[in-house]
């Protein structure tokens, strides 16, 4: 068995569903979940799926995956915009990272076309709502077996 694939989600992204549903859809990220875990049936990875409020939270479980997961997925939400320390806890991986928004941050505001986290990112997926998340595991088992 490999390491598990790990999927971290940052603030108010437990309030999927409810929260502005005209930009973020109306799936929950326990949808989401069970659907990315659905996904990973039948192969060599496992999931770990995993939501908080709290910068600090985000960057000790980023640091967990550096040595437990074999590729990270992260919606970092707010914290993309804004968070050097995620940055750089990112950094500090040498597995693959996915950056996953489920809009399209570049056709929103422009506080949001800047993002920190794709500084350290393999690659981005965004804009194709809560379906982007089943697109990176799509991605990252291509990568991992490479
Ligand atoms: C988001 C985009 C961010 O700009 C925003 O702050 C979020 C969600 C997305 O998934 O589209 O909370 O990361």
């Amino acid at each position: 068995m490999s390491k598990p694939i790990y999927v971290l989600n940052g603030p108010n992204l437990n309030l999927l569903g409810v929260r502005e549903p005209e930009i973020y859809g109306y799936d929950t990220l326990a949808d989401i979940e069970s659907r990315c875990a659905a996904l990973l049936e039948g192969t060599d990875h496992s999931l770990v799926f995993r939501q908080s409020n709290h910068e600090g939270q985000l960057v000790d479980w980023i640091q967990e995956a550096r040595t437990e997961a074999s590729a990270l997925i992260i919606n970092p939400a707010a914290y993309t915009h804004t968070s050097v320390a995620l940055y750089d806890a990112c950094k500090a991986l040498s597995i693959p990272i996915i950056e996953c928004h489920l809009s399209n941050p570049h056709a929103r505001e422009s506080f949001r076309h800047h993002s920190y986290v794709s500084l350290a990112a393999k690659g981005i997926v965004a804009g194709f709502g809560s379906i982007g998340y089943e697109l990176a595991i799509r991605a990252v088992l291509t990568l991992v077996k490479q």
